[in-house]
């Protein structure tokens, strides 16, 4: 098969925010502790964070990590987590039904972050609790007054302040299962009076108001439409969560979801523009896609009850899942207008690219590359290309095309990425790239991910899907030629 992409550089999507590239690290399972903090693992430093684990992420430049949660926060008193910890509190957890032994919290984690070389995305709690509540942690962690929250931050050692720019008005507020569930009426009145006073304290913090908690909620849409009415003037973002699945195993359905992230992101853009043209507002809100994924053979998996550390949520991803996971990634850069935040959740263990063994090492899943290399290449501005490719229908769409791609122009670097997923399971393609306006380009780099078995995982031991190295022409010219190979991932880079 063949597929033809053109590029011009005048002709551009937008510039990405690299917080595109965010992940998410919550209270769950083994992503805190034995993931990222485990005092008694030979490679763990004096604050008993795990160093191998905090260099693989260092490898990806993960530039914000949202925090403690997800469905954590919604019962979560930050409190417990600073100052002494022999004084700490174990507390019993309900959103997971585990037990949080406060070993770590923001104290912790805000160094952690540090550390990983990554910033803080707040979640403050509106389920058991409000306004007081946030108002006390966004002082204990940004304000250097001389009161009590900000006093009490340098009495536990931390005289200069955590500077926390992004804050999350609770999580996924709409669902029945979220501690403190409320309609958008009451959330919406909430998240309201929370925004006012936070951007009162601080008018530099950026604030992102909860949307659905994914696009099949019955609410969907009037939650949004109800909920940015009422806080539009305060908020910067809502939110977007959604975890695609392979329920059906149909590889075509499946790899072809990121057209519905990609509608998903459309309709809320669409909603936010909606309340903006109604108040005849000359501000636009944005989008925090701060939960993505794909999630679905652990959901419903039995554990014990009210114990900590539990293998929670350990979704072993496979070759398949990586390559729809680089669509989503190349979806999220083709929408760099109105998405500015993103998060992968999760970073660590739990639905996570890098997972950890207990007195053992660290390891990569199928997912870790596409993400990695996105993350590290994906910055700059996103072309607005022109792609002919033949396609396939699907139950969702009339209309997914085998050749998946974005193509991202770094100005500075004086260089262009292009990445390519071939949804073909049974032909290569032939790709023809035109550059317009850049002047001749020289291809200096082919890297992709193949293996005929789809179902094929990494394990602790052996990286079965790792990246490749295809052969170069270094020629210099406008129109270059590439084979990519059926279902595969690709990731070409040219300077001009
Ligand atoms: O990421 C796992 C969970 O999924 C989060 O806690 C919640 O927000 C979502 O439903």
């Amino acid at each position: 098969m063949k597929a033809k992409i053109t590029v011009n550089k005048n002709y551009t999507i937008g510039k990405i925010d690299k917080r595109i590239y965010g992940s998410f690290i919550e209270h769950l399972g083994r992503a805190v502790y034995e993931g990222i903090y485990d005092p008694e693992h030979k490679m763990s430093d004096d604050e008993g964070f795990r160093k191998d684990v905090i260099e693989l992420v260092k490898s990806i430049d993960v530039p914000i990590v949202r925090y403690p949660g997800g469905n954590f926060v919604s019962g979560y008193n930050w409190e417990d987590g600073i100052g002494d910890k022999s004084k700490r509190p174990k507390k019993l957890d309900f959103a997971w039904s585990s037990i949080e032994t406060n070993e770590v919290g923001i104290d912790e984690f805000q160094s952690w972050a540090k550390k990983a070389n990554t910033e803080i995305m707040m979640a403050v709690n509106l389920g058991t609790k409000g306004i007081e509540d946030a108002k006390n942690l966004l002082e204990y962690c940004n304000f250097s007054t001389d009161t009590y929250y900000s006093n009490l931050r340098k009495q536990n050692g931390f005289i200069k302040p955590f500077n926390i720019k992004t804050w999350c008005l609770g999580n996924e507020m709409d669902g029945e299962w979220q501690i403190g569930h409320k309609t958008s009426e009451e959330y919406g009145h909430l998240a309201l009076e929370v925004a006012k006073v936070l951007k009162c304290m601080d008018n530099n913090i950026e604030l992102v108001v909860c949307g659905s908690s994914d696009e099949n909620m019955s609410t969907f849409g009037s939650w949004e439409l109800d909920v940015l009415d009422k806080t539009y003037d305060y908020v910067d973002y809502i939110s977007l969560h959604q975890y695609y699945d392979n329920e059906d195993d149909n590889y075509y359905e499946f790899v072809g979801k990121s057209v519905c992230m990609n509608n998903f992101i459309k309709g809320v853009s669409a909603m936010c523009d909606a309340i903006k043209a109604k108040k005849h507002s000359n501000k636009t809100v944005n989008l925090s896609f701060d939960e993505w994924n794909i999630w679905y053979r652990t959901k419903d998996k039995p554990f014990n009850k009210w114990s900590a550390k539990q293998h929670l949520l350990e979704e072993k991803y496979n070759f398949e899942d990586a390559l729809l996971l680089g669509c989503m990634l190349m979806t999220l850069q083709n929408n760099c207008d109105r998405v500015k935040i993103a998060c992968l959740a999760q970073l660590i263990n739990v639905i996570a690219p890098i997972m950890t063994e207990k007195d053992g090492k660290v390891w990569k899943q199928t997912i870790f590359y596409p993400y990695m290399y996105a993350s590290i290449f994906g910055r700059g501005e996103t072309m607005n290309v022109i792609c002919e490719s033949e396609g396939y229908k699907t139950k969702y769409s009339d209309f997914i095309p085998y050749v998946e791609k974005s193509v991202i122009h770094n100005e500075e670097k004086r260089e262009i990425t292009v990445f390519l997923v071939n949804r073909s399971l049974e032909e290569d393609m032939d790709v023809t790239i035109n550059f317009e306006n850049f002047g001749d380009c020289q291809q200096v780099e082919h890297i992709y991910l193949y293996c005929d078995d789809l179902k094929k995982e990494n394990t602790p031991d052996t990286e079965s899907i790792y990246p490749q190295k295809n052969d170069i022409s270094t020629d210099k010219k406008e129109e270059h030629s590439i084979k990519i190979k059926k279902h595969s991932w690709n990731m070409i880079r040219y300077k001009y």
